[in-house]
């Protein structure tokens, strides 16, 4: 057998295995579905995110050649959804010949996460290169606030950005909103309103304890609390997840079965049992878990172009993969150290 990755030094490990072809725990699922950190690149820096505009960013990204090998290395090992992120994807160079080589690869989902500064620009494109979803965030409709939120940010580009998308064919847009207490909780209805009138499906989201949002425990309004400030629109039923997506619990509109509002709740509840995501960062660090900065390298199969060396190291990360009955995902104290910027949430 081939010598494994080295151990990313960054990424302290709690490795179950030493063995490439280890087999996954009783119940394991296999890696199903995975997001690529493009680059760890933003430009913005929202306040549940990033401290400022100044910290740092890795040196070492894979290059275009380097992501195709990874990719084929992630398909082999039964991965058959993919969500591209950042930083901000968009912000990197190749981003459509990504999405262009991707959809060669007849994959059972193609979606990007972006804060949509770019997309008046590239949503046509991307759309080209053949990406089926599309999720944006936006946490507030008014420009003051954007900018304060974003530390700078401005809205109106976002906006252009992402009206434009709509009308392109995406299968579906999504709004991702981080709902911040004494900041734009005041909003949630509004948000809503906007989506619905557009198309797109709102999603709110509690404020998680990753990195900067640790720093937010005292302004997390929890899903509940949402649910109730929007009673009057939403029906009484209970949230329900949908196959083969993320972690959001959806609820209808109450007098429109056509529309729903999504809550994502990393704070208040945990969603590790089956959890079948692996994430891989803009430098080739294969990331089991949101929660930990556990990590296994494989960047040096990815530039060498050996996608069996990758879809090895990818059997052993997934070994790394915390039990999903006892592990409490994002309000493990262990979440507080992760860098949402690097790991693409
Ligand atoms: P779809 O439902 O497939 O459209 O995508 P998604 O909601 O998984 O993707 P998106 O990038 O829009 O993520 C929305 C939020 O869900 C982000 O804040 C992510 O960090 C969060 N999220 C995604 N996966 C997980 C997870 O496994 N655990 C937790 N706690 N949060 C997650
Ligand atoms: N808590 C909740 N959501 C977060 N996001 C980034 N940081 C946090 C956090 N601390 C969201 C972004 C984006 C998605 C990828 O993750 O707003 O929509």
């Amino acid at each position: 057998m081939r010598s494994l990755p080295v151990l990313s030094s960054r990424a302290p490990l709690q490795c179950h295995g030493n063995d490439a072809t280890a087999a996954m725990k009783p119940g394991q699922m296999p890696p199903r579905s995975v997001r690529l950190s493009l680059t760890d690149r933003c430009d913005l820096a929202c306040v549940y995110c990033r401290p400022h505009r100044q910290d740092g960013y890795v040196e070492e990204r894979l290059d275009l050649a380097a992501w195709k090998t990874m990719v084929h290395g992630l398909v082999a090992a039964g991965v058959r959804r993919v969500r591209l992120t950042g930083g901000e994807p968009l912000l990197h160079r190749d981003v459509v010949e990504v999405v262009r080589f991707l959809h060669t690869l007849d994959l059972d989902d193609l979606a990007i996460t972006t804060n949509a500064t770019r997309l008046e620009k590239l949503a046509q494109p991307l759309r080209d290169a053949g990406l089926r979803r599309l999720n944006v965030s936006l946490d507030t409709l008014d420009p003051v606030r954007f900018e304060r939120m974003t530390r700078g940010g401005d809205l109106r580009g976002v906006l252009r950005g992402i009206e434009g998308a709509v009308g392109l064919g995406f299968d579906e847009i999504k709004l991702n909103a981080v709902v911040v207490r004494g900041e734009n909780d005041t909003e949630l209805e509004s948000l809503v309103r906007w989506s619905w009138g557009r198309g797109i499906v709102p999603r709110l989201l509690e404020v998680m304890a990753i990195g900067e949002g640790a720093n937010l425990k005292d302004r997390v309004v929890s899903g509940s609390e949402m649910r109730a400030r929007l009673d009057h629109v939403l029906e009484s039923q209970e949230a329900v997840r949908e196959a083969d997506r993320g972690p959001a619990r959806y609820v209808a509109a109450r007098h429109d079965g056509t529309k729903k509002v999504g809550f994502i709740t990393g704070t208040s509840d945990t969603y590790c049992k089956g959890c079948d995501r692996l994430r891989v960062a803009s430098d080739g660090v294969l990331r089991p878990c949101l929660a930990t900065n556990d990590g296994l390298e494989a960047s040096e199969f990815a530039r060498a172009g050996d996608a069996e060396g990758v879809k090895q190291a990818i059997a052993l990360a997934w070994t790394m993969k915390p039990d999903g009955d006892s592990f409490k995902g994002c309000t493990e104290p262990s979440a507080a150290d992760v860098s949402m910027r690097g790991i693409g949430g």
